[in-house]
């Protein structure tokens, strides 16, 4: 439980604020332009990542105070603990969790403000600071992906009978596509259309097929998740951590997803597993993601236990069977469409 203890109190604040030192440094590209660049003067640092020369100074300064970088002559270069939490693709990335840190902040203000007015800011609270658009979806795939090759995948039998067969697959709310990329990287047959409603994510997701060079396989079109605009037979239909955005037509959604499945296909939910009890949302695991559950809240949102989007695919008509994963805080709930 929390500690009040000085040395606790000043630990947490030098978490939010190497966070901090952090993202202003992702969301500008410093990190990138050193690693790659580097060892380079403020001044050129500030100048080839188009940032203003005095506040680069300045962050420079602080982000060697926090040991992200080293000095080099007259200039700076990424730090060894810099180039590992920071360079993607090391072990030890952190960018994904320190995007994070930021949003939990963000969504705390908000909610505070939120909490004396009663307002509900809608899908739209995450555009209110545009400077978190580029870093959604990377934040996204940096904390899941692993998750999803390491423990999910293997898990869950659905996704591998999918792709074993060179299936087709529907991913609705894609984001940027990760997850469809993932699974076509894998099986190397299967196709995939994924759905999204986000301009700007709907754009990043194409990028990237392309760019992976899967462009005659994967696509992401616009449309709403409830209503797609593509036809089945589908014999996979996924939604990561989308589900919860459209709960309150959920009727409507599991009509239009067994309407676009092959016989014995299967709907894949995987979704935080929100406590359904006390015990369980003082699990310091747990914790984040119940304040997580305010930005939520003011999205018009709800996370939930698995268990009712296991009734609801029960309720449905689904045979059902779930998964619970990293320490119960991750629930893929599997459906089978019954072949009559
Ligand atoms: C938390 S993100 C998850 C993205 C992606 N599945 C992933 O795992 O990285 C939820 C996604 O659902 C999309 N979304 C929410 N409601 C939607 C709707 N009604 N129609 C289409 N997309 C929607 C959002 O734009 C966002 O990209």
């Amino acid at each position: 439980m929390i500690e009040l203890k000085p040395e606790q109190i000043q630990e947490w604040m030098v978490g939010t604020a190497t966070a901090g030192v952090a993202f202003a440094g992702m969301a500008h590209g410093l990190f990138g332009r050193l690693a790659d660049e580097g060892p380079l003067s403020a001044k050129a640092l500030a100048g080839r990542a188009g940032v203003d020369e005095a506040y680069g100074a300045r962050w420079c300064e602080v982000a060697f105070a926090f040991g992200f970088l080293d000095r080099v002559g007259d200039g700076f270069a990424l730090s060894d603990a810099g180039r590992a939490a920071l360079v993607p693709g090391s072990p030890q990335y952190a960018g994904g969790a320190f995007v994070n840190m930021m949003l939990l902040g963000h969504f705390s203000l908000r909610f505070a403000e939120c909490l004396g007015t009663g307002d509900v800011p809608g899908e739209g609270l995450f555009a209110e600071r545009r400077i978190f658009a580029p870093l959604f979806g990377p934040m996204l795939e940096a904390n899941f992906k692993p998750l999803f090759e390491q423990a999910v995948l293997p898990a869950v039998a659905a996704y591998r009978e999918a792709g074993g067969k060179g299936g087709r697959v529907l991913d609705l709310g894609c984001g940027n596509a990760w997850f469809l990329v993932s699974l076509a990287r894998a099986f190397h047959s299967l196709t995939g259309v994924g759905v999204e409603g986000h301009e700007a994510q709907i754009a990043n997701a194409n990028k990237r097929i392309e760019s992976e060079g899967l462009g005659s396989r994967l696509r992401c079109v616009a449309g709403d998740i409830v209503d797609p605009p593509v036809d089945g037979p589908f014999d996979l239909v996924t939604m990561n951590r989308s589900v919860h955005h459209v709960w309150d037509r959920k009727e409507r959604l599991i009509g239009s997803v067994r309407d676009r499945l092959s016989p014995g296909g299967r709907f894949v939910v995987w979704d935080p597993n929100f406590p359904d009890t006390d015990e369980g949302l003082r699990t310091p695991a747990k914790r984040t993601m119940v304040l997580h559950s305010l930005a939520e809240a003011m999205q018009g949102n709800r996370l939930m236990p698995a268990r009712e989007i296991v009734d609801w695919m029960r309720s449905g008509g689904f045979e059902v069977e779930v998964h619970l994963l990293n320490g119960g805080n991750e629930g893929v709930v599997v459906g089978r469409k019954k072949a009559s």
